[in-house]
């Protein structure tokens, strides 16, 4: 694994360190692994990956869709800011025998040439980069022309945006210029990012059922233990315990308005487009 990404010029070295941190805090594996594998499986289906094709995954973390797309025979490379992601997924995948390459890359930085991918996916992963055309310049930069790029983000309305939204209030201010990640779910936002350097640009809202939650506190309980962000909100509160509790209401009464029958259901957005 490459251990040293570049940090895009103009932004503090200690943002990305802070973002790396917060990533590496909990247990992201159990997010992906227990709750959302099938977005992995939708993203390389709905991209055509293949064994003809050479693959980047931004943001990939633990590999979600970066170990479904090498098991199609793909030339595969898992790039994360996370290092401590990264190798969590490359355990797995050499338990299971699944060759592929795990690399340390900021997606507002990318360390590859040019036109070096056929693909470029990026599963709820891209959106969480702060700036915004700073990592699709990148995203389409590395793609050839006619090669393909598939996103999976969640949407502002949907489950996972209206968590951030109601975290924002406790969590650490972003950096100054940032756009908050739930725009990345905003088709208007994504075409404008992309622009001419796409065509056939396809957008769907999906949901992914999750059943993993008998009640509001314990989905809250589980991104309070396993989920970087919720975690650093709450850190960032552990000296004031009627915000703790303020959090610790919002958070499951979000979750209770959620759930219908023992289920939720998740918005997100799917992306499919070709380099022009
Ligand atoms: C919600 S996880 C998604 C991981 C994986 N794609 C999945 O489907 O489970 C978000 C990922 O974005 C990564 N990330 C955040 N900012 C990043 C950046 N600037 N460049 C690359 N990766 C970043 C985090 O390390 C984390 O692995």
């Amino acid at each position: 694994m490459s251990t040293s990404p570049t940090t895009p010029a103009g932004v503090a070295p200690d943002l990305k360190a802070r973002h790396r941190a917060m990533w590496a805090s909990g247990e992201y594996a159990r997010v992906a692994d227990g709750l959302i594998p099938e977005l992995g499986d939708v993203l390389v289906r709905e991209t055509g990956v293949g064994a003809e094709d050479r693959v980047l995954d931004i943001a990939a973390g633990t590999g979600n869709a970066a170990i479904r797309a090498a098991l199609t025979g793909a030339d595969v490379v898992a790039s994360d800011l996370t290092p401590e992601l990264l190798a969590a997924g490359e355990r797995r995948s050499s338990e299971a025998g699944v060759g592929l390459s795990w690399e340390q890359a900021d997606a507002e930085a990318l360390p590859y040439r040019d036109a070096a991918f056929d693909v470029a996916l990026s599963c709820v992963g891209i959106m969480f980069a702060p700036f915004h055309e700073r990592a699709a310049g990148e995203l389409c930069r590395v793609v050839r022309p006619g090669g393909r790029i598939g996103l999976i983000n969640w949407t502002p309305e949907g489950f996972i945006g209206q968590m951030f939204a109601v975290m924002k209030p406790y969590a650490p201010p972003p950096p100054e210029g940032a756009t908050p990640p739930p725009r990345w779910g905003d088709e208007t936002h994504v075409r404008e990012l992309l622009g001419d350097r796409v065509t056939d640009l396809r957008a769907e809202r999906r949901t992914v059922a999750i059943d993993a939650f008998g009640s509001g506190a314990e989905f809250r309980d589980f991104f309070k233990s396993y989920y970087g962000p919720t975690i650093v909100a709450y850190r960032a509160n552990q000296d004031d315990p009627a915000r703790v509790a303020a959090l610790d209401e919002a958070l499951a009464e979000l979750g209770d308005q959620a759930l219908v029958e023992g289920r939720m259901a998740w918005e997100y957005l799917l992306i499919t487009a070709q380099r022009a």
